[in-house]
């Protein structure tokens, strides 16, 4: 039985969007962002498919136990660290590389199990203000830490930028010169850029980047989609017509009657809704592809479905089907219209949809 919606995820897309990453920083090592179940993309598929990254991050400790669990034996890096004695002996029997961003992490590696040994990035607070060390305490934690046995030396060094999607603010020339003063002097390896720093910021590229979005073949910049940027889209959110119908002039469509029939329309049903994480806020006018052809949604977009004008295409019938983004619909158009970001549409698909690696 065919699902009525699924997400499709193409291993070969995902693979050309490393490989394009890896022209962007050929001399960076490339630490994948899969948290957040790979973006939606499904978190032990994707690792598997990104057989080639060099590590992955993600951001909870049961996303790197899933994917020990699952056979994953590449480098995982807890991308905010442990938050108790437990989780560090979880980490250390898994093998997780660890961030460290707050000083009481250092503690917990003062009472780390015996012998256990740990990789651990040590993170900065360039400017975003969310987590790491501000300068003389990042400076300190780093003393804290070449002096622990059980932290593997020389410890790598690692900041987050906050505006690399806006590549004309100074805010990220000057994380990057916060970034490189901390750090003088220091011997471990380095990461600081993820997506939008990968592609606006070449001088960011360091030992490691962090791309999450770009694996996925969406664009981070404003204005872009990843086919600028020679990416592929790996998901495609599908679903099929259910039903089709005559709406004369003047009739109403959907809750709250918000659209009306200017002309005799055929009105197509699809099974998607903001129950499958098909945003609501896309109004009327928002475009789908019904057998391939553009079309616009009639109506509000409901728990269930969505009402599509099919007026203008050849005798759309029930079981035809429908891309909501993806393969020639990009996500970060649908974002666009909705208000939102592509990264919120690809990790708000719902438990109901089912996600298909081929
Ligand atoms: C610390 C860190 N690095 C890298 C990334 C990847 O970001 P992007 O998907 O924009 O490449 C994230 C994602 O939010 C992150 O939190």
């Amino acid at each position: 039985m065919t699902a009525l919606v699924s997400a499709t995820v193409e291993a070969a897309a995902l693979r050309h969007n490393l490989a394009v990453v890896r022209r962007l920083a050929p001399n960076s090592r490339v630490m994948a962002v899969i948290k957040a179940n790979a973006y939606g993309h499904g978190l032990v598929a994707v690792a598997r498919a990104l057989d080639g990254a060099d590590a992955f991050a993600v951001a909870r400790l049961e996303e790197g136990v899933s994917l020990r669990q699952a056979g994953i034996s590449a480098p995982i890096v807890l991308l905010e660290g442990v938050f108790d004695a437990e989780q560090l002996e979880a980490a250390a029997r898994f093998g997780f590389e660890l961030v460290v961003h707050i000083p009481e992490q250092i503690e917990f590696l003062r009472h780390a199990p015996g012998g256990a040994t740990f990789r651990i990035w040590l993170k900065l607070d360039s400017g975003m203000n969310r987590l790491g060390l501000k300068g003389p305490q990042f400076a300190a934690a780093a003393a804290a830490l070449a002096s622990l046995a059980c932290v593997r030396q020389p410890i790598r060094l690692f900041t987050h930028l906050a505006c690399a999607d806006e590549p004309r603010l100074a805010a990220t020339t000057e994380q990057l010169e916060r970034f490189g003063a901390a750090t003088r002097g220091m011997t471990g390896e380095r990461s600081v850029a993820n997506s939008a720093g990968l592609l606006g910021f070449p001088g960011a590229q360091a030992d490691w980047v962090r791309p999450g979005l770009l694996l996925y073949g969406v664009s981070p910049l404003p204005g872009s989609t990843g086919s600028d940027h020679g990416l592929r889209p790996a998901m495609t959110l599908r679903s099929r017509i259910i039903a089709v119908k005559d709406v004369a002039i003047g009739e109403q469509v959907g809750y709250g009657g918000r659209w009306t029939a200017q002309r005799a329309t055929r009105l197509a049903i699809a099974a998607v809704g903001y129950g499958d994480g098909y945003p609501r806020s896309l109004g009327s006018g928002a475009p789908v592809l019904v057998n391939g052809v553009r079309a616009a949604l009639a109506g509000r977009v409901s728990m269930d479905m969505i009402g599509i004008d099919v007026t203008d295409l050849d005798a759309p019938a029930r079981g035809d089907a429908v891309i909501l983004w993806g393969e020639g619909l990009p996500v970060e158009e649908i974002a666009r219209r909705s208000g939102t970001i592509p990264y919120e549409l690809l990790c708000g698909i719902s438990q109901r949809v089912a996600v298909e690696l081929r």
